[in-house]
């Protein structure tokens, strides 16, 4: 059974604050909309369909105090909300799919009584919950035939149980492939500057009694170089209609790296985290965090002072490096326009 990351508990969010990991198992119980807009903020709940069902559970938690008597009060609530929780991280589009469907569900049920209409936004964000719990499990269905009896798997940042409400996206096929009875060992890269694949990953996959191995960022290129990697699996934060990919910084190394040693790459997403609306990746917000991340670790400096830092927290995996995207509908592979457009054609609209 995975862990629980994120629920909504009484009149809370209950969510497992991340930043303590592997140190602590710790939970924290947002009972304000700024606690949860600050524990996205510094990655306390993270992996972007985490961060969709934060959104939905946001809007519930945002709008449970509102005063409003009637529709025309409530939407003013509702989208002070919703703009507040859109202003927390850019990139991972779950976010705003999670806050987009919670306004919709809102406007439909428009005409009912104001307390009748909050039961139903809460309702709606346990649906999410819910509905993401089976999108792991397809996903993983459909993926683990990609994984082979004694594969040797790399991934980055943490695509696992931390990032969804079930097992993961990249890390469900993993898990499924276990279950399957295949035996695979798992590389993680650290995932430098916040190293979720070192404090995150990892501690995850230990828990499942996964074989899995740490390495820092610059030692992938070495360890293909020696044939010791069969894929690459990884999340993603944003997929434009062309195929190209948002995840985790360094995403994009491995993927130049896997073409360069001819293995195959898979990406492995639902489809909450595909953005029709973008050709291409040009038009991606990427993220840029505070530089204080690259020059401190835990709070000790390792760079001198006034060192200039550049901190994109995403990178850009174009389409050509993506061997195949696993998602909830099936595998798509090139050409991906084509196949994209194909396969979300009547799930796309929620
Ligand atoms: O900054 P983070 O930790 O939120 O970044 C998360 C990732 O990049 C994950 O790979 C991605 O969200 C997919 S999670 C299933």
């Amino acid at each position: 059974m995975p862990i629980s990351t994120i629920e909504w508990s009484g009149r809370k969010i209950k969510l497992i604050d991340q930043t303590k990991l592997p140190h602590r198992l710790q939970f924290l119980c947002c009972k304000d909309l700024e606690t949860l807009w600050k524990a996205i903020k510094r990655l306390k709940v993270r992996g972007a369909p985490a961060l969709g069902i934060a959104a939905c559970l946001g809007v519930v938690l945002g709008v449970g105090n509102s005063k409003a008597k009637d529709y025309r009060e409530f939407k003013i609530d509702l989208d002070k909300v919703i703009d507040y929780l859109s202003s927390s991280r850019p990139t991972a589009v779950n976010l705003f799919w999670g806050l987009e469907r919670m306004r919709k569900v809102a406007c439909v049920n428009s005409d009912k009584p104001i307390p009748k209409l909050k039961k139903i936004l809460l309702n709606e964000a346990l649906r999410v919950i819910q509905e993401d719990k089976s999108l792991c499990r397809q996903m993983a269905r459909f993926g683990s035939r990609l994984i082979k009896d004694g594969d040797r798997i790399l991934t980055i940042c943490n695509a696992g149980a931390l990032a969804t409400a079930d097992y993961g996206t990249a890390l469900g096929l993993i898990y499924r492939a276990k279950e399957e009875g295949k035996k695979v060992k798992v590389y993680v890269s650290e995932t430098r500057p916040l190293l979720q694949g070192s404090r995150l990953t990892t501690w995850e996959l230990k828990r499942e009694k996964i074989d899995v191995t740490l390495l820092c960022d610059d030692m992938a290129a070495e360890l293909m170089r020696r044939q010791r990697i069969d894929k690459v699996i990884v999340g993603a934060d944003r997929i434009a209609a062309n195929g190209d990919t948002a995840n985790k910084i360094g995403t994009y190394n491995l993927a130049a790296l896997a073409k360069f040693h001819k293995l195959p790459f898979y990406c492995c997403a639902p489809f909450s985290s595909f953005d029709l609306s973008l050709n291409d990746a040009n038009k991606i917000p990427i993220e840029f965090r505070d530089g204080k991340e690259v020059v401190e670790i835990f709070g000790r400096r390792i760079a001198p002072w006034g060192i200039k830092v550049y901190n994109p927290a995403f990178d850009i995996t174009p389409n050509e490096l993506i061997t195949a995207i696993v998602t909830d509908k099936g595998i798509i592979r090139p050409p991906y326009k084509k196949n994209i457009r194909k396969i979300f054609s009547v799930k796309c609209k929620v």
